[in-house]
This record gives C-alpha cells, sequence and structure tokens, in this order.
C-alpha cells in the first residue's frame, strides 16, 4: 500500500512531462493511462490486495488521481480540438497533402473496357472454372481426343489418379466457358466470359504460359456472320476510337464453320508499317465465326432453328496495342514502375 502511494507521486510527475501537442499524443496518453488495459485499470485491481482497514484510504487517493489524469487528458483534448477548429496548426501557405493512389492492373482496366462495351450491346458475363475436364474444353468444341487441331494449344493436363479417371486439364481457351453456358442455358444466349487461361509454353516475351481471353458467344434465331461483323466492328471502334479499320481474314477453328480471324489497321504506326504489325500494317486481334453445327448439337440446341456466332480474343494483345506494353513478362513481374503507371486510369 505504501508503496503503491509512493509510485502515484512519480506517476503524477511523470503525467506532467507526457507530450500532449497532438491529436495523436492525445489518444496515446489516453490508452496508456485510462484506458481497459491503462495504467488506472491496473492499480484498481490492487485493491484486493490492500488490507481491510486500509480500503478506504487507497479507493479515496486511487479516486483523486483519476480524476487528476481524466482532466489533463480532458484539457489537451479540448486544446486540441479548438485548435483545429480555428486552424491554427494549419498552414494554409503549404502544399496540399499527397493521397497516394492505388492503380488497377492494365489487363483489369482493358478487361473492365472491353466487358463494359458489349454489356452495351445487351452481353452478359458468365464464368466458369479454370481446372476443366476434357469435354468441356475439347470434346464438346469438336475436338474429340486425338483430333489434330489439339496440337494448335499446348495443354497442362493434370496428373490423373489411374487410368479410368476422367481427364482434368488448366483450360486453354475461354471457348470453354461455352460449353459450361450452353449445357445450363436455353437460347436466347448472349454471354461474354473474360478469365485466364493457360498453355505449355516457354516464358518470353512473347508467350507465356498464362494469359488473358474474353470470349463471346450469341446464339438465337437467324443469326448471321454480318452480325457477328457488325457487332466487331462496333467494340473495335469503341475501343480503339473511329479510324480504326478493320478486316476478316477466313480462317480454321474445328468449333465455327465458317472461320475467320479479325485484323485491325496497326495503332502503332498507323497502318504504315512497324515492328509490332511486322510491318504488314495489319495486326490480329481475335478468332471468331459460326458455331459450328456439331457444337449445338453437342448441347442439344436445334441447328436448323438457332445459329450463333463466337469469338475469343487476348486481353495482353489488346492492352499491347492500347497502352504498348511489349513484354508479356511485364504483367506478371509485380514490377512497381510498371504497374504506378495506369494510377488513376479506370
Ligand atoms: N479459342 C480460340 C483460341 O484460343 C479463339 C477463338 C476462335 C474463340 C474462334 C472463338 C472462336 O469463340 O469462334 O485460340
Amino acid at each position: 500500500m505504501e508503496l503503491i502511494l509512493k509510485n502515484i507521486e512519480q506517476y503524477k510527475v511523470a503525467i506532467e512531462h507526457e507530450p500532449l501537442g497532438d491529436a495523436g499524443e492525445v489518444e496515446q496518453f489516453r490508452i496508456k493511462y485510462l484506458g481497459t488495459k491503462g495504467l488506472i485499470k491496473s492499480l484498481m485491481g490492487e485493491m484486493k490486495n490492500v488490507p481491510a482497514d486500509q480500503k478506504k484510504t487507497f479507493g479515496q487517493v486511487m479516486n483523486e488521481f483519476k480524476t487528476f489524469v481524466e482532466n489533463k487528458y480532458e484539457g489537451a483534448k479540448s486544446a486540441i480540438t479548438s485548435e483545429e477548429k480555428i486552424g491554427l496548426n494549419e498552414d494554409y501557405t503549404l502544399p496540399g497533402r499527397e493521397f497516394p493512389t492505388g492503380a488497377h492492373h492494365p489487363l483489369t482496366i482493358i478487361r473492365n473496357q472491353v466487358v463494359f462495351i458489349f454489356q452495351r450491346l445487351g452481353f452478359t458475363i458468365a464464368n466458369g472454372p479454370e481446372i476443366e475436364d476434357d469435354w468441356h474444353n475439347f470434346g464438346s468444341m469438336n475436338m474429340p481426343e486425338n483430333h489434330p487441331a489439339r496440337d494448335m494449344q499446348d495443354t497442362f493436363y493434370l496428373s490423373k489418379g489411374n487410368e479410368n479417371e476422367q481427364s482434368f486439364l488448366l483450360r486453354t481457351h475461354t471457348s470453354s466457358v461455352q460449353a459450361r453456358v450452353m449445357e445450363s442455358q436455353k437460347p436466347p444466349i448472349r454471354i461474354i466470359c473474360p478469365g485466364r487461361v493457360f498453355r505449355n509454353e516457354t516464358i518470353s516475351a512473347r508467350a507465356h504460359c498464362f494469359f488473358h481471353q474474353v470470349e463471346g458467344l450469341y446464339i438465337s434465331e437467324q443469326v448471321s456472320f454480318a452480325d457477328l461483323k457488325q457487332t466487331l466492328y462496333f467494340f473495335v471502334r469503341e475501343m480503339f476510337g473511329k479510324d480504326i479499320k478493320i478486316r476478316f481474314r477466313p480462317s480454321y477453328f474445328p468449333f465455327t464453320e465458317p472461320s475467320a480471324e479479325m485484323d485491325i489497321s496497326c495503332l502503332i504506326c498507323g497502318g504504315d508499317g512497324c515492328n509490332i504489325c511486322k510491318h504488314t500494317g495489319w495486326v490480329e486481334i481475335l478468332g471468331s465465326g459460326m458455331v459450328h453445327p456439331r457444337v449445338l448439337e453437342n448441347f442439344q440446341i436445334d441447328p436448323n432453328k438457332y445459329s450463333g456466332f463466337a469469338f475469343g480474343m487476348g486481353l495482353e494483345r489488346i492492352c499491347q496495342l492500347k497502352y504498348r506494353v511489349n513484354d508479356l513478362r511485364l504483367y506478371s513481374q509485380n514490377d512497381l514502375r510498371f504497374l504506378k503507371q495506369f494510377s488513376g486510369v479506370v
């Protein structure tokens, strides 16, 4: 008891010297002395050790000490708030404080832009798993086992527990989401599927083992190739501006017939020829076509009644053209010097 009383005198001296210059220090003071784990609480806890005949005196001393601390705290608090109110501690000639803003990843920015454009045409977002089975990634997309077209996409297969198990893989394209949607929805279907895809490629400036695609699918009655062209034309003009030119080249994909790849005039050189467009003035941005009747049949959609178009584009390529990012590795290296350049871009 005696010791505690002596300590209290010392505490008082210490309290007189506590820094109470700003709101932060005042709060620290409150926590240290008046908080639930503060000094007052712990001293009060000593009450149980004080002999019965001294409890009253101890209580009085403690109450007096508590009021002392509280007064000190309240005084400091009101001084700070009134100073803040009249702005005494602000120097209005100083430059404003900078608020650090974060940045969206460039691929997120591009994905959002793409999604937004198609949403305005009535497309809704669909998603599917990154770990897929053979049927959704290949089989249903008209690429049966041993189909040579599987060679176009070097695949990461997951190892099987035993021979009879179904084989799983990392999806090589977002076309697998087409399969998922056709399986669960009836036409009319109008969806876009942004997502990550995986291929067994050696990592370099121009290839990576994962990248991002946006898939589109529209199935209804009397959908024509003209609809496909107009939809993509609208997209390209919204994305890259009114002066952009497009061209379709015949191509081959097992899940579309006819198939076409779409090029846009090179944004980097304006069509004059540079190393991005390999001196042709054109860059390929997507694959597309009319959904193959066999793909529709795989999902019990009658190809005599319904037709549809589909397309798939790589987001990294769009990003390269829009923001001139020429090395695919930059997207996944988390280098702040790269990422910070996109702060404020939405
Ligand atoms: N899945 C193709 C790829 O990854 C891209 C593609 C081509 C998607 C044509 C489509 C399409 O929907 O119709 O290379």
